[in-house]
């Protein structure tokens, strides 16, 4: 699983600087898969459920599972969520980062920041003996504190040898409610976080998930493992 989540840590070190308006999201698809394969491992999202990317780029208003598309051009302003999982040696890491792109609103700035902060509100309940809705509702709260909403159609999962395994970890939900965590559970979660309404949308396409109201959406995910007093992130160099 360490070495799986390395892959994944590679990516988003080999490509932080080179998301920059002009690029397409193929462009960004193109350049993960690259770093995935010549580390020996294989795009996990790609052909998973017929998904036809490498990895998932959603832009703006489109909270998840964007299919990279060479007619799409980032701009300058525009938050881009890159979500990438590896398969390696049978063990899949899942991690996504919201990126701005040339200079965004402060507006945009301050939710990308909440989101990926939520994370690290929610994790710090992981460990042996709690409960997973502790974690699910940190993030909750801490969103909501900042007056942002949570998806409500899409969770974290733990993840293993197959990419969504039980249980799933909603990123809303009453503390002290779920299932209680053991050591050695590997867990992907996700905050999805919408600056309007919760309210999701499915494209013609059967996979971009945007918000309704067309307000941005922002998205930080990554995968770790219950350890014998806490947590370790496996999605890190
Ligand atoms: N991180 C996303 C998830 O856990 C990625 C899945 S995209 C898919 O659902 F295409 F593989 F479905
Ligand atoms: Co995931």
């Amino acid at each position: 699983m360490k070495n799986a989540g390395r892959v994944v840590a590679l990516v988003f070190e080999g490509i932080k600087d080179k998301i920059v308006p002009g690029i397409s999201t193929q462009d960004v698809a193109d350049m993960c898969e690259d770093i995935i394969r010549s580390n020996g491992a294989y795009p996990t999202f790609l052909h998973y459920y017929d998904y036809p990317g490498a990895v998932c780029v959603s832009v703006n208003d489109e909270i998840v599972h964007g299919i990279p598309n060479k007619k799409r051009i980032l701009k300058d302003g525009d938050i881009v969520s890159i979500d990438v999982g590896a398969t390696l040696n049978g063990y899949i890491g899942d991690a996504c980062r919201t990126y701005p792109v040339g200079i965004c609103t402060e507006n945009a700035l301050r939710l990308v920041k909440v989101t990926e902060e939520s994370f690290w509100e929610g994790v710090k309940y992981a460990r042996p003996g709690a409960h997973l809705g502790d974690i699910s509702h940190a993030i909750q709260a801490y969103c909501e504190s900042h007056g942002y909403s949570m998806v409500r159609e899409y969770t974290g999962h733990g993840v293993g040898a197959s990419l969504h395994e039980d249980p799933y970890i909603p990123n809303y939900g009453p503390a002290g409610s779920g299932p209680v965590l053991k050591e050695g559970m590997c867990l992907a979660i996700e905050p999805m976080v919408c600056e309007g309404h919760f309210a999701v949308r499915v494209l013609k396409d059967g996979w971009t998930a945007k918000t309704r109201d067309g307000k941005l959406s922002s998205h930080y995910e990554n995968s770790i493992v219950i350890t014998k007093d806490g947590y370790e992130i496996l999605t890190k160099i």
